[in-house]
């Protein structure tokens, strides 16, 4: 069972070719079943404006993709013909970014006759882990910290997903990029301030720990990105203070990111905590939580770093565990893929399986463009 996977959310294009027999079945790990994978990263592309461009982001999709389609079922060697299904990023993510993923996923799945699979993009984040050798096993805490989303959630299983605590305004990587622009670094501004937070003198400076003690599993990053702008005010912003800037800086979200999963753990009990999204990749939050992990007495995991970030391998993967939970609820008799939830016009598979979500959805779209919405609303699908 072959499942392709199209990141296309924002500013990178993934894609990446999954067996499902090899690495779902049998007692294999996941890993086993990546049969390849490609990345084009558009740093270069939007490096000059500080930022991602929309526009300029989706075009480069559209050129991207079908090379990196080709390149990847050759270094997979599979013939198109021989897919059971694509999978694609069906947000949240860029709207025109979305539109070129989804539609090349679309058609290619329609000219085929096999199912397209949209996929939450923190779904793919949060199941990513699983493309590592030590996989976690189910259930587990998810800390999902990326450029637009910080939530832990409860997963205990495929498609289920509990909502515990998110940020009630930026994302710890959107705190990351907001201070790196204060502090003069170039885009994408979470691993420059991390490059630059090494050369830091621990202790010049000290932020506060937004709702550290707050007593739920809430997170709060404005307050300290506004912290730093007012010290970068009070300050001749020299390289020797930048760097004491980042260090403070990173030292606090990183001391919020840990307080709160090590509460979760403990509120939930569970002995399993995945770290995954953008700021997953950062060094100083790995080796915290690996030291609030031993203390503490529960396990952590992190995806292999080439898949912490936005990546087509998360979403194949992602596809095909719903494929084959869809598989298996089948033979169950509770057949999910029906007739009402294919797009009229396309013939795709809409967004989800949950009726909710396609009464919500408009009719003939595959993907949806609402900023943030909620893993959990997925649930059962
Ligand atoms: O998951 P991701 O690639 O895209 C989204 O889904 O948003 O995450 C991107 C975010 C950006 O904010 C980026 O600055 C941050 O992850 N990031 C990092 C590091 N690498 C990426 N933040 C801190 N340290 C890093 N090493
Ligand atoms: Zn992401």
């Amino acid at each position: 069972m072959l499942i392709l996977g199209i990141e296309t959310s924002c500013d990178e294009t993934g894609v990446a070719l999954y067996d499902a027999a090899r690495g779902l079945f049998e007692g294999r790990t996941p890993r086993a079943g990546l049969l390849a994978h490609a990345l084009h990263s558009q740093v270069s592309l939007h490096d000059e404006y500080g930022g991602v461009v929309p526009e300029l982001a989706s075009r480069d999709h559209i050129r991207r993709l079908l090379p990196l389609v080709r390149e990847v079922m050759d270094r997979g060697g599979a013939r198109v013909d021989e897919l059971s299904a694509v999978a694609y990023t069906g947000g949240p993510g860029l709207a025109g970014a979305l539109l070129a993923g989804a539609s090349v996923a679309a058609s290619l799945a329609f000219g085929l006759g096999v199912p397209a699979i949209g996929v939450h993009h923190l779904e793919g984040h949060l199941l990513s882990p699983l493309l590592a050798e030590n996989a976690p096993a189910f259930p587990f805490i998810a800390l999902l910290v990326s450029g637009g989303h910080t939530q832990l959630m409860h997963v205990s299983g495929i498609g289920q997903y509990a909502l515990l605590g998110e940020t009630r305004d930026d994302a710890a990587g959107e705190a990351f990029d907001k201070t790196a622009k204060l502090l003069g670094l170039p885009y994408p501004g979470g691993p420059a301030l991390a490059r630059l937070a090494e050369d830091g003198r621990p202790g010049r400076f000290r932020f506060p720990r937004p709702m550290i003690d707050s007593g739920d599993l809430d997170f709060s990053f404005s307050g300290l990105k506004t912290a730093v702008a007012t010290l970068c005010a009070r300050h001749a912003l020299d390289k020797a203070t930048r760097a004491d800037i980042a260090h403070a800086f990173q030292e606090a979200a990183v001391d919020v990111l840990v307080a709160k999963c090590v509460a979760a753990m403990e509120h939930t009990g569970l002995e399993r905590l995945v770290v995954a999204g953008g700021v997953g990749a950062n060094l100083k939050l790995r080796a915290a939580l690996d030291r609030a992990a031993a203390s503490a007495d529960f396990d952590v995991h992190y995806p292999p770093l080439e898949f912490c970030t936005d990546n087509g391998a998360m979403i194949a993967l992602a596809g095909a565990l719903r494929l084959s939970a869809e598989l298996r609820d089948s033979r169950s008799g509770a057949l999910r893929f029906s007739a009402e939830l294919r797009d009229r016009r396309t013939g795709a598979l809409r967004l989800g399986t949950d009726p909710s979500i396609m009464q919500a959805a408009s009719p003939h779209c595959a993907f949806t463009v609402r900023p943030r919405w909620d893993l959990s609303e997925i649930v059962g699908s």
